[in-house]
């Protein structure tokens, strides 16, 4: 899914957390968008997720100018996401957090007609994120890193062209973390836009073709991972910040 956001901006109070942003981006990949803490990263995928409004400036995505769209409306539109802090019905079992959200979504009554295709579906999710074995176990039973797994089911299920993830890599182990990561790229592979943003850099560079360095509020480059690191002010801004 193309991204287009020109010239935006969001402001609470005296803080603008997005500062005329522009960037594009075209169809498929990952994009990495990184940047120090309180750079504007989630805010932005905020905006581009339709939660949070833009005070000027816009966003498009496949050509469709979202700037005034709900939430809803851009989740049909075929955006899904992943949060910051981890959002997971604990007491439900893994394959229900992937069911309900299906069947608060398309009206499917647990017990219709089209419920076994529909746990069909959900089982061909958790397979592809790695974590059909532990479909019936209750999620919040899971290890940290398998609940993050099925975080990302839930986005998935929804069948998104454009996939955000906020720091989906906080909290896990280096192996962990390359897993995942080797997932995202993988799922960029199949088609889905991936916007990746992440804290910790080494493990974007590695899945990213393109990387957006934010910082506050501005983008400060744009470009290849290797374009990225060599700027000198992204290495004085950023990389050299003892991160
Ligand atoms: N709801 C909010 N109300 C007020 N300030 C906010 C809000 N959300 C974010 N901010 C501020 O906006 C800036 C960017 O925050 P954020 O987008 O969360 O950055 P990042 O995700 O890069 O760490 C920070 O200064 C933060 O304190
Ligand atoms: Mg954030």
């Amino acid at each position: 899914m193309e991204i287009e956001v020109a010239d935006a901006t969001v402001q609470f109070g005296g803080v603008r957390a997005v500062d005329h942003v522009t960037l594009r981006h075209d169809s498929g990949g990952v994009l990495g968008l990184i940047g120090p803490n309180g750079a504007g990263k989630t805010t932005l995928l905020n905006a581009l997720s339709g939660v949070t409004r833009l005070k000027s400036g816009s966003i498009r995505l496949c050509g469709r100018d979202i700037t005034r769209r709900a939430p809803e409306q851009v989740s049909r539109l075929g955006v899904a996401r992943t949060f910051q802090n981890l959002q997971v019905f604990g007491s439900l079992t893994v394959l229900d957090n992937v069911l309900v959200p299906r069947w608060v979504r398309r009206r499917v009554h647990r017990s219709g007609p089209r419920r076994a295709a529909e746990r069909q579906d959900a089982m061909a999710v958790l397979n592809r994120v790695g974590i059909a074995e532990h479909a019936d176990r209750l999620a919040g039973t899971l290890a940290y890193g398998l609940q993050r797994r099925v975080e990302l089911a839930r986005a998935l299920a929804a069948e998104p062209q454009l996939l955000l993830l906020d720091e989906p890599l906080a909290g896990l182990s280096r192996v962990e973390g390359g897993r995942a990561a080797q997932l995202f790229a993988d799922l960029a592979g199949d088609g889905i836009t991936v916007v990746l943003v992440e804290h910790d850099v080494s493990s974007v560079l590695a899945v990213s073709q393109r990387i957006v360095v934010l910082d506050r509020g501005a983008v400060l480059a744009t470009g290849t991972p290797e374009e990225v690191v060599a700027d000198p002010a992204v290495r004085r801004a950023y990389l050299g910040e003892g991160d």
